[in-house]
């Protein structure tokens, strides 16, 4: 299989628009590479490509991806949308897919088609122009990603509802183990990780690929430049360092190891920082858009 990083930053891309933090700042500045919000592509062989997450970046991502256009005046280049979570960031680009001339397949959770069908109606709203085909993932399946010899299987990894949820409980996220059966490659694709309990840890343990959730260095790296009240704790993510930090174990993993889903905040994105130097010193990637890894 191959994976394709389209999007490598969390919500807001980076640098984020209305943001001068000396991260944002460093990108302007030539120290850092941009990069587009959180999302990838998988596809077995030359079969079609899958979207996993549709992000507000979603077309300028898609007119760099490598498409097959000599099918006719519509030539789709994705089969169809896999989502990890109903948060604004992953799913915003299923707006975009509006044109498509067939119904917009999208595996998805149940929590995650009801939050997207009431509460942030996306689906229902695409109803009334190309249609969906919700293919619901049901925990502990494998699901295969029709038209390919990939298959999909969720575990959960814990993390708040979307704030558009209000009060309301709402989905949190998932991982995905995507399994290829024709090369026997195991990626794990995680870009939300509240904890790194034993489902989890055990996930990972399989993988030939990890795509790891690196939103935040630390656990304040937004309330300590004075840009939220909420730590990464309370948005659902496990920083890097620190007690609970995720990269130690990340690190003695066998697989080959990239952080996505990286805030704006984090410094890890300055070419010349210390953070940089600690992640890659560890033996993790830090991922950026056009990445690719075959397995
Ligand atoms: C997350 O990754 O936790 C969310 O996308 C944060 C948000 O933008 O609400
Ligand atoms: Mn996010
Ligand atoms: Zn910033």
């Amino acid at each position: 299989m191959r994976v394709r990083i389209i999007g490598s930053a969390a919500g807001g891309g980076f640098p984020q628009w209305n943001c001068n933090c000396p991260i944002c700042a460093g990108a302007r500045e030539g120290r850092a590479t941009p990069r587009t919000q959180s999302s990838i592509v998988v596809r077995s062989g030359e079969d079609p490509w899958y979207l996993v997450n549709a992000s507000p970046d979603l077309l300028r991502q898609l007119a760099e991806l490598p498409t097959d256009r000599s099918a006719g005046m519509r030539s789709n280049p994705i089969a169809g949308v896999v989502l990890t979570d109903g948060e604004i960031d992953h799913t915003a680009g299923l707006l975009l897919l509006r044109e498509s001339s067939a119904p917009l397949r999208v595996y998805a959770t149940a929590e995650v088609h009801a939050s997207l069908s009431e509460n942030y109606p996306l689906l229902t709203m695409l109803e009334h122009y190309c249609g969906v085909d919700w293919r619901p993932l049901d925990p502990g399946v494998a699901t295969p990603l029709e038209g390919t010899t990939l298959s999909v299987q969720t575990f959960p990894t814990g993390g708040d509802a979307p704030l558009y949820m209000g009060e309301a409980p709402g989905p949190s996220a998932i991982g995905l183990t995507v399994r290829d059966a024709a090369t026997a490659g195991t990626l794990v694709y995680v870009p939300a990780i509240e904890a790194l309990d034993e489902t989890v840890s055990a996930r990972l343990a399989e993988a030939d690929t990890v795509l790891a959730d690196g939103t935040f260095f630390r656990h304040d790296d937004l309330v300590s430049l004075g840009l939220g009240e909420r730590d990464s704790w309370a948005m659902g993510h496990a920083p890097l360092t620190g007690e609970g930090g995720t990269l130690e174990a990340l690190a003695k993993l066998d697989a080959q190891v990239a952080l996505v889903h990286i805030n704006n905040t984090n410094p890890i994105l300055l070419e010349d920082s210390a953070e940089r130097s600690l992640v890659e010193d560890a033996g993790l990637v830090v991922s950026e858009d056009g990445m690719e890894f075959e397995l």
